[in-house]
C-alpha cells in the first residue's frame, strides 16, 4: 500500500524521510537499515550526519545493508558505491564498521558473494529501506524483466546504463563495470517499511506506473504495489502523472 507525499521542494522531501528514519532509529533496539547509493537519498543522509553532529542522535545500535554494488571495483576506488557511502553517510556516523553490509564487489567468487550477501541479510529484518527508482522502473539494480522473485543476483549492466555512467570513469566506458550485484526484489520486499525517493520530470512516468499501473516485470517497482508499508516521497514534477 502506497502513501505518497509531495513536497515543494528536495530538501522538504529529506527532511520528511529523515523524520520517517529517525523513528525507526529512536524506536527500535536494534534498528535494521536499508539504504541506497545514488542521488535521490543524498540530502536525507546529509540531515542525519548535521542532527547526530549538533543533537548526538547516535547510530551505534544500528546494522545496516546496502542495495547493490559494482562488481570488479577494489572498495578503495572513487565510484565504488563502498567509497560512496562512507563519503556520504557513514564517515560522518558512529556506525561500527562491523555493522554495515555492502556486497562485496571485490570477491573471487561473485556468485558466491551473492549468496552470502543474501543469507547476511537474511540473519535480519530490515526496518526500513530506502529506494530511489530509475526513469525505467528499476529499483536496485533490478532493470525491467527482473523476476519478482529473484533474491541477491550478478546483474550483467546493461549498454545504455554504462553509456549514461561513463562520465563518472572520466569518459572512458571501459573503465565502467560490466556488472553488478544487486539485492532481487523479493529481497527488498521483505523490508518492514519502505521509503522511497523520487524528484523531476525524468521520474513520472516510472513513479505512474509503479503506483498507477499493472504489476508487471515491465517495471520492476510495481513489485511494491504488494507492499504493506510503502511511503513514496516525491516533488510536483515527479508526482506530475499521477
Ligand atoms: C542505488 C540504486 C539505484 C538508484 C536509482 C535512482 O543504490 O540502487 O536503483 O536508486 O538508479 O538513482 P538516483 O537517485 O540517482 O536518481
Amino acid at each position: 500500500m502506497f502513501k505518497t507525499i509531495i513536497k515543494d521542494n528536495y530538501d522538504q522531501i529529506s527532511s520528511e524521510a529523515f523524520r520517517i528514519m529517525k523513528e525507526v532509529v529512536k524506536e527500535k533496539e536494534r534498528p535494521v537499515l536499508g539504504l541506497a547509493t545514488g542521488s535521490s537519498p543524498v540530502g536525507m543522509y546529509k540531515k542525519m550526519i548535521a542532527d547526530h553532529n549538533s543533537n548526538g542522535t547516535s547510530y551505534k545500535h544500528c546494522v545496516t545493508f546496502n542495495l547493490d554494488e559494482y562488481v570488479g571495483l577494489p572498495k578503495s576506488h572513487d565510484q565504488s558505491y563502498y567509497t560512496f557511502m562512507h563519503e556520504n553517510l557513514f564517515d560522518g556516523l558512529d556506525i561500527p564498521e562491523e555493522n554495515i553490509h555492502i556486497p562485496s564487489g571485490d570477491a573471487d567468487d561473485e556468485k558466491q558473494a551473492c549468496v552470502d550477501y543474501e543469507n547476511a541479510l537474511k540473519q535480519y529484518v530490515v526496518d526500513i529501506q530506502l529506494l530511489g527508482i530509475g526513469s525505467d522502473g528499476h529499483i536496485a539494480f533490478n532493470e525491467p524483466g527482473t523476476p519478482f522473485d529473484a533474491e541477491t543476483h550478478l546483474v550483467k549492466l546493461e549498454e545504455q546504463t554504462r553509456i549514461d555512467n561513463a562520465r563518472f570513469f572520466d569518459d572512458d566506458i571501459d573503465e565502467v563495470p560490466t556488472q553488478a550485484i544487486t539485492q532481487g526484489l523479493a529481497s527488498i520486499m521483505r523490508a518492514r517499511k519502505i521509503v522511497l525517493i523520487a524528484t523531476g520530470k525524468k521520474k513520472a512516468q516510472a513513479v505512474r506506473d509503479m503506483i498507477k499501473g499493472e504489476k508487471t516485470t515491465d517495471c520492476p517497482a510495481s513489485i511494491l504495489q504488494d507492499h504493506p508499508d510503502v511511503t513514496v516521497i516525491l516533488d510536483k514534477d515527479a508526482a506530475s502523472l499521477l
